[in-house]
């Protein structure tokens, strides 16, 4: 009889949003990516406990790379290959939302599946039961696309959740209208990603132009996007965002990536390259 594995080392990768953050919660489509950005934990079989313990991460925390679902992923996952059940990606992935859930409060569930299955995905909460989801297979090539952080956020995801949640319920008709247009951006996404028609430029800076109507960009995200359009790109913070200090992570396109890194340069900024459409969560060697 084989011996029952007593250890075992999961990972799961961090998660950059295309479009549709913060709509994603109210029933309106996002598109995720997973990233080439992993967190991997240890799980061990202790008697008949299992210890999880994280053993190293190169996703940003706090940032809107999604790292808390990517722990609750790899958590889970960690803890179903020690107990010998079956590998279940549905499954994993309902564990992982439900300790998202302790964390975030109302989250969309996205950053946890995104975590899961990998990739590009169409993602859609339409109701707390039920969330759909569809691989995204682009037709050509992804372009560059970097990230610079804006600061860390003083607000958690879940206050900023909060925040627009606050804001829906004093002005409904007004947020809807801004939900609907982000919708909009994510067909234009759609259609980019699959047929080639559209601009990242232009849907990029649309997304980030309904963001700051929501409220989710503070003054220091601002004016770092503002001064990314300024040299011909376009950014948009990729997340829950944060008002008093930082936005956390800001995604960036720019055609010409030398005035990219020279502007960087200049402002002292840190550019990481990010490659979407990463693996999701795996065993490792
Ligand atoms: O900032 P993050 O990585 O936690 O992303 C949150 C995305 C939101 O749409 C704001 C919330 C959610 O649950 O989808």
């Amino acid at each position: 009889m084989q011996k029952r594995a007593s250890k075992v080392r999961v990972s799961a990768p961090g998660k950059i949003i295309l479009t549709g953050e913060h709509a994603v919660v109210y029933g309106f489509p996002a598109i995720l990516a997973a990233v080439n950005k992993r967190l991997v934990v240890e799980g061990r079989r202790i008697g008949k406990q299992t210890k999880i313990k994280v053993l190293k991460s190169d996703i940003p925390i706090g940032a809107g790379m999604g790292s808390s679902a990517a722990l609750a992923v790899a958590s889970a996952a960690a803890q179903i290959a020690l107990e010998e059940k079956r590998w279940d990606l549905n499954n994993i992935n309902s564990i992982a939302y439900e300790s998202e859930k302790k964390y975030h409060g109302n989250p969309s569930g996205g950053d946890n599946t995104i975590s899961t299955y990998g990739g590009l995905l169409w993602y859609r909460k339409e109701a707390e039961s039920f969330k759909t989801f569809r691989r995204i297979i682009p037709k050509t090539n992804l372009p560059n696309l970097f990230l610079v952080n804006s600061g860390i956020p003083k607000e958690t995801t879940g206050e900023m959740v909060s925040k627009v949640a606050d804001l829906c319920s004093r002005n409904p008709k007004k947020i809807n209208r801004i939900l609907a247009k982000i919708e909009e951006v994510a067909r234009k996404f759609l259609n980019l990603l699959i047929e080639g028609n559209g601009d990242w430029n232009e849907l990029i800076n649309e997304n980030e132009k309904y963001l700051e109507l929501l409220g989710v960009v503070s003054e220091t995200g601002r004016n770092l996007i503002r001064g990314i359009k300024k040299i011909g790109g376009a950014a948009k913070i990729s997340g829950a965002g944060g008002i008093t200090n930082g936005s956390g992570m800001v995604l960036i396109y720019h055609r010409d990536e030398e005035k990219l890194r020279s502007f960087c340069e200049n402002n002292n900024l840190e550019i990481l390259p990010v490659k979407l459409g990463g693996e999701g969560v795996r065993v490792e060697k």
